[in-house]
């Protein structure tokens, strides 16, 4: 009989943390669903002491998601485990995730602490974790440059106090394949307790290697593996889900393990974790990449047209991508647009999708054929949006060889309408200024891309921006098939994300 591999998706706290990444308490959510329907075993909500912002998601999170475990980091002080008991009691499972570093160059520099006291705040934390639930995991910050016989008196004594599983992470991504195997081999031999407890592993890509020291662990014994969607994490990322899952899938011949993931829902969830994020996949990463799947090379080509197996590993349809597309139109139902949006990863209530089934119909009054990015970005608009602030109400832009390019742009500012006029070198740079200087905004763009979101002509464009303003960053997004007004939705986007994230107590992070 197959051992199980345990996955504990840490999207929405190691991902979510990372520079970029975050994301509002609605879009976690959303999340958090499709993590549910890609049938992750744990997920990691969050760092509920981190701020309030974070508590509040974790624990509309932990209320809402009923089939897998959540998990709250915390760490190994009473309040930080108060506030993450605090977010998660309501989970159907709910999982205290503690750690603390146990490396010298930690213990030495960042805590200050002799490694007896290390090994007793750890056993306190966990022992008072364990007074509300017996579901408590210990990780060994920069487990992988700590010394081994230390680790495991670390980790014997965390399985002790009650700790169920132990994690060993690659906190800096400094592990090679080998040598992280011959550790877990280690831990394994010298934890006298470990048969209590389960054994995780928890890789970041510094070296690009976290996939590779990952599977190296569970051939070696590791029975959990943390991993973020698309990789996503501090620095370089943590361990792909898609790439581990993956390779235990593609190669159960040489890793004879499974997982309860429905790999069918690994190209929703990346699909679904871009969109919110607006950060897209780089093209050539493996499974979700744009290009994971297309043959160029006319050897290669022809080499797949008489048998996909000769360049082929995957069936694209096993990680839910669709070769051939279902494009929707204006005769397509309630049912069927309610279906699409579910197979994309949005669980949606009936008032959302009676909203967007009109909009929908609108514009399939206008376009002949609806594709998934088009009812990715009617989501985008509708459902995922933060309260307006600024409203665009009209805009009229002029520029060409012989004029010097003018913006007039009408908003609305809470509730009251106003006009004005300006300039620009170009005319998303006309149409910035005069934006700008309407809102009075003190924020700096920091990027600007545009993107063709479906193909055409007639095609979305889809534009993000990165603002910031006194030390907080957020996204905007704008959607349009004029690229001048999808510039102008994206900035208003980012501006009133802003406005929102200052009300809201999630700009004052202090992790
Ligand atoms: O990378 C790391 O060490 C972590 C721990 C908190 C598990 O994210
Ligand atoms: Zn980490």
């Amino acid at each position: 009989m197959e051992d199980k591999i345990i996955v504990f998706d840490t999207t929405l706290r190691d991902g979510e943390q990372s520079p970029g990444f975050s994301m509002n308490t609605a879009e976690k959510i959303h999340l958090a669903s499709q993590l549910e329907n890609l049938k992750i075993d744990v997920l990691e909500a969050g760092f509920p002491s981190s701020s309030e912002g974070d508590f509040e998601a974790v624990q509309m999170i932990a209320q809402k998601v009923r089939t897998v475990q959540v998990a709250a980091l915390a760490r190994t002080s009473k309040e930080d485990i108060d506030a993450a008991w605090g977010a998660i009691k309501q989970a159907a499972n709910p999982r205290i995730h503690v750690f603390i570093a146990t490396s010298d160059i930690h213990l030495k520099h960042k805590l200050k602490m002799s490694r007896d006291q290390v090994i007793n705040q750890a056993v306190d934390a966990v022992k008072y974790a364990a007074q509300f639930t017996n579901n408590v995991e210990f990780s060994a910050e920069d487990g992988s440059r700590s010394d081994r016989d230390f680790l495991c008196k670390v980790f014997e004594a965390a399985i002790s106090a009650g700790a169920t599983t132990v994690n060993l992470p690659d906190t800096v991504g400094y592990a090679i394949p080998a040598e992280f195997a011959d550790l877990v081999v280690y831990v394994k031999g010298h934890t006298p307790n470990i048969g209590k407890a389960i054994l995780s592993v928890h890789c970041h890509n510094d070296l690009g290697l976290a996939t590779a020291n990952t599977l190296a662990s569970i051939n070696a014994g590791a029975r959990q593996v943390e991993v973020t969607v698309n990789g996503i994490g501090e620095r370089a990322g943590n361990t792909s889900l898609e790439e581990v899952i993956m390779a235990l899938h593609t190669r159960r011949n040489y890793l004879p393990y499974y997982t309860e993931i429905d790999t069918r829902e690994i190209y929703p969830s990346s699909r679904l974790l871009a969109m919110i994020t607006g950060i897209p996949v780089q093209p050539n990463k493996a499974i979700v990449g744009a290009n994971a799947f297309a043959h160029e090379a006319g050897i290669h080509q022809d080499g797949v047209l008489k048998n996909k197996t000769t360049y082929e590993i995957i069936e694209p349809a096993t990680v839910g991508l669709k070769t051939n597309r279902l494009i929707m139109g204006k005769h397509s139902g309630r049912h069927a647009f309610r279906d699409r949006l579910r197979k994309l990863g949005y669980e949606l209530s009936k008032g959302d999708i009676d909203r967007l089934f009109t909009k929908f119909k609108d514009l399939a009054d206008k376009r002949k054929e609806i594709v998934d990015e088009d009812l990715e970005v009617l989501v985008a608009e509708e459902v995922l949006r933060v309260p307006d602030t600024y409203k665009l109400k009209y805009l009229n832009v002029i520029s060409g060889t012989a004029t010097v390019p003018t913006a007039t742009v009408q908003l609305e500012i809470q509730g009251k309408e106003k006009q004005k006029a300006g300039f620009g070198i170009g005319p998303i740079d006309a149409t910035y200024n005069t934006i700008a200087k309407m809102t009075g905004t003190k924020s700096k763009l920091l990027r600007f891309s545009i993107d063709s979101l479906t193909g055409g002509t007639d095609a979305q464009g889809g534009v993000t921006v990165r603002l910031e303003e006194n030390g907080v960053q957020t996204l905007g997004k704008g959607n349009d098939p004029d690229i001048i007004v999808a510039s102008a939705k994206a900035f208003i986007n980012g501006l009133n994300r802003l406005a929102h994230l200052k009300r809201d107590s999630s700009a004052h992070k202090t992790k």
